[in-house]
């Protein structure tokens, strides 16, 4: 199944959109749907899901506008700018069934962070953060079925809540994207460990696990825990 096509174009094979409806939408169709939700898709807290990612043609453009959000907000203040970004990246999620789309949408998600990074604050971002955002991309962007909700490996897909909670801290808690899912379908609290949440108008499943919290730039840690 070879992944070529022009730069910009819609298909690459005949064969990948037999196999898997591999057509990818242009630029201005991605930026007229964004353009029905600019404010969400701008606050770096706000939360995306792509479940048939392709190479990320959303993702990039929600990350763009996030991040420009974050230079215009930050003024030159690389610190600040590096903690609102990886926020950025930590909220947006996709999931591609084809393995070489979920790598190429990670390698372009963190080259969009990378170009930002130097528009924005005129440097290069420090190498703890560069590994902080390869760490949340690897975890984020899923190579899966989403209609099975299964990854590769044919497990449950576990997506995981960046949150910061204080300061510089974040915590990671997982949860299986079938609970959450049912969660959102649901008119009645199913359990009493389910919770309602106010903003988003859905119950939530328990996390399947939960981890202290650690500065942000330490989360790649969090996996030898
Ligand atoms: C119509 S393309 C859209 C890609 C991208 N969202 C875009 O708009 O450019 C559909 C994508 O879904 C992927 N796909 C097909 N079946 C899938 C499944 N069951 N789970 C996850 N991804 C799937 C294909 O590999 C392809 O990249």
């Amino acid at each position: 199944m070879p992944r070529k096509s022009k730069p910009g174009g819609q298909i690459r094979s005949k064969q990948r959109v037999a196999d898997h409806g591999e057509v990818l939408t242009s630029e201005r169709e991605v930026n007229a749907m964004l353009d029905m939700v600019a404010p969400e898709a701008a606050r770096p807290e706000s939360r995306f899901l792509e479940p048939a990612c392709g190479d990320g043609n959303f993702m990039a453009e929600i990350l763009r506008r996030k991040l420009q959000a974050v230079t215009d907000a930050c003024q030159g203040d690389a610190k600040s700018w590096e903690k609102n970004a990886f926020v950025s990246v930590a909220s947006i999620y996709g999931i591609d069934i084809l393995p070489d789309n979920a790598a190429a949408c990670r390698k372009r998600l963190m080259g969009i962070f990378d170009e930002l990074r130097a528009a924005g604050c005129g440097k290069k971002a420090s190498e703890k953060c560069r590994l902080a955002v390869r760490h949340v991309l690897g975890r984020n962007v899923v190579c899966g079925d989403a209609l099975t909700m299964t990854d590769e490996a044919g497990e449950a897909i576990v997506f995981s809540e960046w949150s910061l909670v204080a300061g510089d801290q974040i915590r990671r808690a997982d949860f299986r994207l079938e609970d959450l899912l049912r969660g959102a379908e649901m008119k009645n609290r199913p359990e009493e460990n389910w919770k309602f949440d106010e903003e988003a108008r859905v119950f939530l499943p328990p996390p399947v696990r939960e981890f202290p919290p650690v500065h942000y730039l330490l989360v790649g840690t969090l996996e030898k825990s």
